[in-house]
């Protein structure tokens, strides 16, 4: 079974490159068989999500040519088949924005019910609410949505809650539909405001995104694009708290300073210098971490995909701090393996109260989710002794290059697939 061996000790020192938004480029992908005509991708994150949708779309007739670790092209003109189905489809949460591509362009979709990490109930009623707003059907029947409509004609539709998803999928239905279609109390993440880009770059218009009300006004047809995805604001976020974490000094580049804003200013809050340029930011940690209280909140919030690496550097900071998850009730499951590591934190409700210690200890833990693997994984780094953290499939679902990254930046932490491995491992580092 793979699992990373981490020795913590060690700063996390250097430069670290950040790859494309795999929450934008996934639902970028569903866009691109919209068009009849060939889209060129590049900047995509090499994850396995990312590889999921890829087969995902093949398999109902794209044609995808991967030109290089991360570019694309698409042609989505043979595109008949509009059921997604299969193992690999079921494991990932973004399959529910080819319910939008394929209802938008062939007025039909059905889709297994989307999986991805288990961090709470995750209903996508509102993604059903805005297709049915755009004269269509959509219901859940035997484990798989199905929306279809004769016609599909724009909307007004108003979210009873921020949803990124719910967003996306009206955005994708409507770009085509007949007439204009406004969606209120709208998401107003980066990765929103990168597929309207990209859409609007295949002809679509595409008003407002980034704002909480959000214009289509329809299309007949989409073109053929070139398309850069933006960088990953949460793998940026990961690495600057790994700064923070370990008492280091990192430059994290190829980033938009302005999408992270609220992860700079809850470094700044707990005693880090955080230095901004055109597209670098560098994070040193050199006093000791200061509590603080962080509520995670749609953007531009302080991000819920950002909340376990909070809590691990609050872990280890002087006095006790509060942090409240307001978007998913099950995400403090990470919480048991830090306590593994000698962490002092008490969940209550959707509320973690943490009191500081100076140090965590090396333990055997395995990865709950996709954030909170990697928060472990930073939190090993910081530990005294040797880590293994299993599961860490959930973790290559979302971080490219991952435990290398981390070993450019001065870590110890490798990838083995056996326990012998391990041990050799251990010995390597320990001689
Ligand atoms: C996306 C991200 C995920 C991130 C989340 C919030 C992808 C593939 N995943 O997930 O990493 O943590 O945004 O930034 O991009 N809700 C409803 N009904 C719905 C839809 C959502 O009640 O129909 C609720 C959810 O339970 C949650 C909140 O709305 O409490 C936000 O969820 P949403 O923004 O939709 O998250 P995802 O798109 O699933």
């Amino acid at each position: 079974m793979e699992q990373y061996v981490i020795k913590g000790g060690n700063p996390l020192v250097g430069e670290v490159d950040i790859s494309g938004a795999k929450n934008a480029a996934l639902p970028i992908i569903a866009a691109a068989i919209m068009t009849d005509e060939t889209v060129y991708i590049d900047n995509l994150p090499d994850v396995t999500d990312i590889h999921a949708l890829l087969t995902a779309i093949e398999s109902v007739g794209a044609v995808v040519t991967r030109i290089d670790r991360h570019s694309v092209r698409i042609n989505g003109s043979q595109v008949r088949d509009y059921l997604i189905d299969g193992e690999h489809i079921r494991r990932i949460r973004a399959s529910y924005y080819l319910l939008g591509a394929l209802l938008g362009k062939l007025h039909k979709a059905e889709v297994a019910l989307p999986g991805g990490c288990n961090i709470g109930l995750r209903p996508i009623d509102q993604h059903l609410k805005g297709f049915r707003g755009l004269g269509a059907t959509a219901e859940v029947s035997y484990g798989h949505v199905v929306a279809s409509a004769d016609r599909l004609v724009g909307g007004h539709i108003y979210l009873d809650v921020v949803s990124v998803g719910a967003t996306m999928n009206i955005i994708l239905a409507a770009v085509m539909a007949e007439g204009t279609t406004i969606i209120e109390n709208a998401a107003k993440e980066p990765h929103i405001v990168d597929l309207a880009n990209f859409l609007n770059s295949c002809g679509a218009s595409i008003r407002g995104a980034g704002t909480d009300v959000v214009r289509i006004r329809g299309v007949q047809h989409l073109h053929g694009t070139e398309y850069t995805i933006i960088p990953d604001q949460i793998e940026a976020g990961t690495y600057m708290f790994g700064a923070a974490i370990t008492k280091g000094d990192i430059v994290v580049r190829n980033v938009i300073p302005k999408h992270l804003e609220s992860i700079t200013a809850k470094l700044v809050e707990i005693g880090c210098e955080v230095e901004e340029s055109d597209d670098c930011v560098r994070v040193v940690s050199s006093k000791p971490l200061r509590r603080t209280n962080a509520k995670t909140l749609p953007y531009p919030g302080f991000p819920t995909d950002m909340q376990p690496q909070m809590t691990v550097a609050l872990g280890l900071a002087q006095g006790t701090s509060i942090v409240t998850e307001s978007l998913f009730e099950n995400r403090f499951k990470y919480v048991d393996e830090l306590i593994k590591m000698g962490a002092n934190i008490k969940v209550e409700g959707n509320s973690a109260i943490i009191d500081g210690i100076s140090e965590y200890q090396g333990a055997d833990l395995s990865s709950p989710d996709l954030r909170a693997g990697a928060a472990l994984v930073l939190a090993a780094l910081a530990a005294d002794g040797f880590s293994t953290i299993d599961n860490i499939q959930y973790i290559e679902r979302g971080y490219e290059d991952f435990h290398i990254k981390l070993q450019s930046l001065g870590a110890h932490i490798d990838r083995v697939d056996s326990e012998k491995e391990a041990t050799r491992y251990k010995f390597e580092i320990v001689s």
